[in-house]
């Protein structure tokens, strides 16, 4: 396993021998005085900020030898600020153990010895994301779909690399591509064939780097046979579900009376949710997450928490609730163009407009 593991922001990576660098550092730990520290680190200060930039995470380079610039200059500027010799002797091995020791957990692969360069993975219950990922094949194109910042998230925190991944409500794909990006084996159930051909020429117009497994069936979710899916790919279970259904009625992605935006009524809908959760939860392994992105609606002018009420579905399943994390929600173009009337609406009828989408993140037990 690379020390590099799944660190990515690419801007500030830097190429670092590390057979140079350790030594360099580890010479530092027998100096008698502080004014000797302080002096050996601003000569590896002076070594990192002329190392050269590294391009891309795909070009032909050891992992093992990528590292974020600001944070190695930002744990040299700690050791310097060190007042006293002990204090900056802790931090030199501290900055020792993030380059020589890998300190991962069991359900992702992020190496808590080097935590503090995953400035892009988010740790509040509040996201206000501004802008979606548009990177590569990902779109807005698809009414509906989510943004792809809400699965590389979840991939990175809760999959390690070679994990498989279930999205249940697949629409255009946003977590197969991620997943592709990421290492993580992904697969899709979708109600819609077109929806199903959409998402596997994303797919496949995405080059697959880590050479896994990513696929989309059509299907519907509360009734496929879960087991017999994942056993046409020789496996038993998954270690993570992503799930996006319908936000019940606000949007009718078909005129399949098995698409869930169709369900005769939320009782219905609710349901059929369950039963989704159920099987998934059959296939999901033991300690691992369930994560389900919904929002609330209104009906005849009352505000449904049809959020609160799916994450019921999954807590009367014994799944245990991890987080709820509360995201900004953006209208889309089309809507943009009556944001005037609807303000004007909500000053009128009293009430608010909906800004906010959830995303709750559960355990299998
Ligand atoms: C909110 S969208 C998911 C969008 C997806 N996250 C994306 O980024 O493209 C919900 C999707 O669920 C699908 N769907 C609805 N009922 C379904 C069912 N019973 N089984 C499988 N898919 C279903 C719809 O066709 C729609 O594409």
């Amino acid at each position: 396993m690379s020390l590099h593991s799944d660190l990515y922001h690419e801007d500030d990576l830097v190429w670092v021998d590390r057979n140079y660098l350790v030594p360099l550092l580890e010479a530092l730990r027998h100096v008698a005085a502080v004014a000797d520290l302080r002096a050996g680190i601003t000569e590896v200060q002076t070594w990192i900020a002329a190392q050269p930039q590294q391009p891309a995470l795909d070009v032909a380079v050891p992992e093992d030898f990528i590292c974020s610039r600001s944070y190695l200059l930002a744990e040299c500027a700690q050791i310097l600020g060190a007042r006293t010799l002990e204090r900056g002797l802790h931090y030199l091995e501290r900055l020792l153990k993030s380059l020589t020791e890998i300190a991962t957990s069991p359900i992702n692969d992020l190496n808590l010895n080097r935590w503090k360069e995953y400035e892009d993975i988010l740790t509040d219950s509040l996201w206000m994301i501004d802008r979606r990922d548009s990177s590569g094949v990902h779109t807005a194109g698809y009414w509906g779909n989510f943004i792809p910042q809400i699965p590389y998230q979840m991939l990175r925190r809760y999959t390690k690399r070679g994990d498989w991944v279930l999205d249940t409500f697949a629409g255009s794909g946003t977590t197969l591509i991620e997943g592709q990006r990421l290492g993580r084996h992904t697969l899709g159930i979708e109600l819609q064939p077109r929806m199903v051909a959409h998402a596997k020429q994303l797919v496949a117009a995405e080059p697959n780097k880590h050479q896994v497994v990513v696929d989309v069936v059509q299907g519907d979710s509360a009734t496929l046979n879960y087991a017999d899916l994942l056993a046409a790919y020789n496996q038993t279970s998954v270690q993570l579900v992503m799930m996006h259904p319908p936000y019940y009625d606000i949007i009718k992605f078909s005129e399949d009376e098995r698409d869930l935006s169709n369900a005769a009524s939320i009782e219905r809908f609710l349901a059929l949710m369950g039963q989704v959760i159920e099987q998934a939860a059959q296939v999901l392994e033991q300690g691992r997450y369930l994560v389900i992105v919904i929002g609330d609606k209104y009906a005849k002018g009352d505000w449904i928490p049809l959020g609160f009420q799916t994450m019921q579905e999954a807590l009367k399943r014994g799944f245990a609730l991890k987080s709820i994390i509360v995201k900004n929600f953006e209208a889309t173009s089309g809507k943009r163009q009556q944001k005037e009337l609807w303000r004007y609406r909500a000053l009128v009828g009293g009430f608010y407009i909906f800004k906010h989408e959830y995303i709750f993140l559960l355990r299998k037990q």
